[in-house]
């Protein structure tokens, strides 16, 4: 998989060279390329930005330079990823969409970011364009953003993650769970034993505790993720322990608070 990064810091993307994600370029899993945005400037200072059109504080990135550079490092097919606090929010769905992908340009903003006819250009040229949040907060710059979501897609990629199995109950997946309760040595730390039954080696006994827990965890943490499961999903066990959570079946096949 191809991702590029253009960014007006791209020292800030040297942590691409470190864990999974540098080891996965070292074996080229992964042809992951920063560049400056600066470098498609013609004028002496280098200029990437200019006030913003209607008045208003801070500056805008201008579509010029953003077009010029865009142009050179996209390849046919290739997608465009530009992060911003006002787009959908980033979940384990689009990663899991991103990592199909055969080129991934991360636009990454500064300032009050990106002229938005830069977006408009080139889905109105048919390409795939995502405008996407990594929360609801803001940050300064394209660039952590950027990071989060490579970092999310890039375990993604085939052979990446050592043992794929470690991805299957992971939180988000395919579940729609958050994961359960963890555990390693030594089985007795702080005053806290680990639950008797993680040492009972019964496999099943083991699976069914797990996934009490994690329907536990998320009915606690996130119960927007318990009335988006489909019942359809649900053993009878698993019904069970949702209705003694305070969680039934609704007229509309869904759970609902009872
Ligand atoms: C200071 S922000 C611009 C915020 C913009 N004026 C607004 O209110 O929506 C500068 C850049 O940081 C990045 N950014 C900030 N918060 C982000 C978030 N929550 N998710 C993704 N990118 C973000 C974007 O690249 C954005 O262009």
């Amino acid at each position: 998989m191809r991702v590029d990064v253009v960014s007006i810091f791209p020292d800030y993307l040297s942590v691409l060279d470190l864990s999974l994600v540098g080891k996965a370029r070292q074996r080229g899993l992964l042809d992951l390329r920063v560049h400056d945005l600066r470098d498609w400037t013609a004028d002496r200072h280098r200029t990437v930005d200019d006030t913003p059109f209607g008045g208003g504080a801070g500056m805008v990135m201008r579509p010029d330079v953003w077009g010029l550079a865009i142009d050179e490092v996209l390849e046919p097919g290739g997608q465009l990823v530009v992060p911003t606090p006002s787009g959908e929010v980033f979940t384990q769905r689009h990663a899991e969409e991103l990592a199909s992908a055969g080129q991934l340009v991360f636009a990454c903003g500064r300032y009050e970011g990106i002229d938005a006819r830069v977006a408009e250009h080139y889905r109105a040229a048919g390409v795939t364009v995502r405008e996407l949040s990594i929360g609801d907060y803001v940050l300064n710059g394209g660039e952590v953003a950027s990071l989060v979501m490579i970092e999310a897609v890039a375990r993604l990629v085939p052979g990446m993650v050592g043992n794929p199995e470690s991805l299957v109950e992971e939180s988000h997946g395919a579940a729609g769970l958050l994961e359960y309760p963890v555990y390693t040595k030594p089985p007795s730390w702080a005053g806290l034993d680990i639950p008797d039954v993680l040492l009972s080696g019964h496999h099943a006994r083991i699976a069914r505790w797990r996934r009490d827990r994690a329907l536990e965890r998320t009915a606690r943490r996130r119960p927007d993720m318990i009335a988006a499961l489909d019942p359809a999903d649900l053993d009878k066990h698993d019904v069970a322990l949702l209705a003694e959570l305070g969680w039934v079946p609704g007229d509309d096949g869904g759970l609902v608070r009872a």
